[in-house]
């Protein structure tokens, strides 16, 4: 679809994305099944549900500043339900003690039993954790939410450790004096770090190394 053209400037572009992920995600916001992400943590003081309403509204933002011919529906609904495997993965006594690898499959399987699930939103489920499980994405809505989720995750992650260190205050004074957003800036080493992975991962199937 094509909502795109965007000369918008990084305000709208964020106003525009939150529309478009009510628009599209309002069957999946609007449920109670969805609201069990909020009894689970994710990273950092971030439930699940955040994350992932977190995530919808990152993709929504780079696909609208950097990509054409997206299908919003199907990348929304996947970024909404990209984690929802319905349990606290900090748990200790978890029987499944791989959780990186494990979870895209239990999210597609927990997603297509209570919203059902196109191809699309599938595959964007299904290989989100790329590069930590090795079939990259193939479409362009997984890649976008690949990018996004990482970028999430390192700045949750990141905000997390800044708190439990007591030092969230003082950064906040920091950030409003220099106007560094740490978090962000690391988020972005996030993003260089995958495209990095990427490369190894073409190198690797070129000289044979993957099957
Ligand atoms: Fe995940
Ligand atoms: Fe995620």
């Amino acid at each position: 679809m094509s909502i795109l053209n965007t000369n918008n400037n990084t305000h709208d572009t964020a106003g525009l994305a939150s529309k478009l992920v009510y628009k599209y995600g309002k069957e999946i916001l609007n449920s109670k099944e969805f609201e069990q992400q909020k009894n689970f943590f994710q990273h950092g003081d971030h439930t699940v549900y955040k994350h992932s309403v977190d995530v919808a509204k990152k993709s929504a933002e780079l696909a609208l500043k950097y990509f054409h011919d997206v299908d919003y529906s199907s990348l929304i609904r996947g970024a909404l339900l990209h984690d929802y495997f319905l349990y606290d993965w900090h748990e200790k006594n978890l029987p499944n003690k791989i959780h990186g690898f494990t979870h895209p499959s239990k999210a597609a399987k927990n997603a297509a039993r209570d919203f059902g699930i196109n191809h699309k939103e599938k595959i964007i489920i299904k290989r989100h954790m790329f590069p930590l499980t090795p079939i990259p994405p193939t479409i362009r809505e997984a890649w976008i939410i690949c990018i996004a989720d990482k970028m999430c995750a390192t700045h949750e992650t990141v905000r997390g450790i800044i708190i439990k260190i007591g030092l969230y205050e003082l950064l906040k004074i920091f950030n409003q004096r220099h106007h560094i957003r740490i978090p962000k800036l690391l988020s972005k080493i996030a993003v260089l770090d995958i495209i990095r992975s990427i490369y190894t991962f073409i190198i690797n199937k070129k000289n044979g190394d993957f099957s």
